[in-house]
């Protein structure tokens, strides 16, 4: 790694993935490690910036971070939690705060001729979210910028490149959050800003040629933005030696599997399409339990991802689709050692059997940063712009027990539903939407007919990351053309509703 590099120490807040990614989007790298797993390499890192935190510093469960390489050896800025365990333990005071100090606030105070403030002015919005306040600054602390409810907002420490602020400039509602990171990363802490999709694919591609040589690779394909993405990725390195495959499970949406291996071809990929539809379905065979289910969707991808990785000889490598956010090790609210590692789920998970070495090309990068790299690469916009589909696809979708005719109805609401939303300019504004089949029958007239059909629920849904998200306030016109469409055209379903509810308590999949 020839960039510049900041270290973020996380302790536990809801924003401390967006402090990493505003860092990246002024084109400096940054990784996020627990803040009592403080990395070996500690002198390669340019910078530090201690996250927020749900703990307080007056509680039992306060979280200390061990800062004896990092406090007045490198440029350090705490945020919130970090503000005030610099001050709590330094001589200054903290105590519980009495005027609501939640949502957004203005900068009333900036101190003159502040480079961390540049180009920022006096009526800035800034977000506060914090139940404690900084009474006192701690020893040789200068205050920097105050808001109308919060004196100390912002302070630095004389004699030390430490800056604290109880804001977060992370948050979109601050305003000028970004100016103030390059501030004190690029004008006062001196980073270089040449962390670039460019460089990105470069060294990747690199990186990759040292790692694996000439040796051959298979990749498990879904069609979604990561599994393609790494496959052009590791497809630039090594060119032909990269095999990938491409299941057709039988529960992705109408006409996909040949539409996206179409499009994979296209695209230069060595790919093989294997259609492992009728296997899938006779795994799924009366079971109605959802964790059933997935588990049935997952074993089968394993057993026909083996039989075809078998078919190729000397294949020493698995490539996956890993980003970022799944490899972060989150931080536990009482700082205790239950540190976990998520799984990367889309492919099924890597079969021990196979005893294959992994490579991850986007290991470190963000969605947002794969939709560029993908860019970068020439990936198609359409393909890149794709809504998430989970790996068990339509399986998650069709709620009880799985028949073909039951994934027929479901691939033809979901076709005019998706469809729709293009045509009407919708599809782009929504991170992901999809269709559900219940299990429910209700009475309805056509023509002179009673019938007894299926209902399905229509879900769009607003997020950044999945891990929450909102409903959609979609168009009522949208939403009456739809459901005419869908019980005029699709036989066996007489009645649409629209998912209100929002995650949480309510996931994004039904089951
Ligand atoms: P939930 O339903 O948990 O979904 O709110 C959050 C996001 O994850 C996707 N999802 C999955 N993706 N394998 C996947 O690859 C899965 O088993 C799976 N389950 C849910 C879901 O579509 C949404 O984007």
């Amino acid at each position: 790694m020839q960039h510049d590099k900041v270290l973020i120490l996380d302790f536990g807040s809801q924003y401390t993935q967006l402090i990493a990614r505003r860092v990246r989007e002024l084109n400096i790298y940054s990784e996020i490690h627990p803040f009592n797993k403080i990395p070996t390499d500690i002198e390669s890192y340019k910078a530090v910036i201690l996250s927020g935190s749900p703990n307080s510093v007056r509680g039992e469960d306060a979280l200390h971070p061990e800062l004896k390489d990092i406090r007045t050896k490198k440029p350090l800025l705490a945020v919130c939690y970090g503000a005030q365990y610099l001050a709590h333990f330094s001589g200054g005071e903290v105590a519980p705060s009495s005027t609501r100090e939640y949502g957004r606030a203005n900068l009333s105070y900036i101190k003159d001729n502040e480079v961390f403030f540049e180009n920022i002015s006096e009526g800035s919005q800034v977000w506060m979210s914090h139940s404690d306040t900084i009474k006192s600054l701690p020893t040789n602390g200068v205050l920097i910028a105050s808001t109308t409810d919060v004196a100390n907002a912002a302070y630095k420490i004389e004699g030390e490149e430490t800056y604290a602020i109880q804001f977060h400039p992370e948050v979109y509602h601050s305003t000028d959050g970004k100016q103030i990171l390059e501030n004190f990363l690029v004008k006062i802490a001196g980073l270089k800003q040449d962390w670039t999709p460019d460089s990105f694919v470069e060294e990747t591609v690199e990186a990759i040629q040292a790692k694996v040589g000439n040796d051959k690779v298979v990749l498990g394909l879904s069609g979604g933005v990561d599994s393609t993405v790494a496959a052009v990725l590791l497809h630039k390195a090594i060119g032909e030696n990269l095999y990938c495959i491409f299941v057709n499970n039988g529960l992705l949406r109408k006409n996909e599997f040949e539409s996206v291996l179409k499009q994979y071809e296209g695209m230069g990929l060595n790919v093989k399409g294997v259609d492992a539809s009728e296997r899938f379905l006779k795994a799924l065979v009366g079971l109605e339990d959802p964790e059933k289910k997935r588990k049935a969707i997952g074993n089968s991808f394993i057993e026909v991802f083996d039989d075809e990785a078998h078919k190729l000889t000397d294949v020493k490598w698995l490539a996956q689709g890993t980003i970022y956010p799944d490899v972060i090790e989150s931080v536990s609210a009482t700082g205790g050692p239950s540190a976990t590692i998520k799984s990367h789920h889309n492919v099924g998970g890597l079969p021990d059997f196979m005893k294959l070495k992994i490579v991850e090309p986007l290991r470190a990068i963000f969605k947002d940063e794969v939709r560029r790299v993908g860019a970068t690469l020439g990936i198609d916009p359409e393909l890149l712009g794709r809504h998430p589909f989970p790996g068990p696809g339509l399986g998650i979708r069709i709620l009880g027990d799985i028949t073909a005719e039951k994934v027929r109805i479901l691939q033809e609401v979901d076709a005019i539903f998706i469809n729709g939303l293009k045509e009407w300019g919708l599809y782009d504004k929504v991170w992901q939407a999809g269709a559900m089949l219940l299990p429910v029958n209700s009475v309805g007239v056509m023509g002179d007919e009673r019938t007894y059909e299926k209902c399905v629920a229509l879900r769009a849904v607003e997020s950044t990351d999945g891990m929450t998200a909102d409903w959609v306030n979609l168009p009522y016109e949208f939403l009456q053309k739809t459901s005419n469409d869908i019980i005029n055209k699709v036989k066996g379903v007489n009645r649409v509703v629209y998912d209100i509810s929002s995650k949480p308590p309510a996931t994004i999949e039904w089951e």
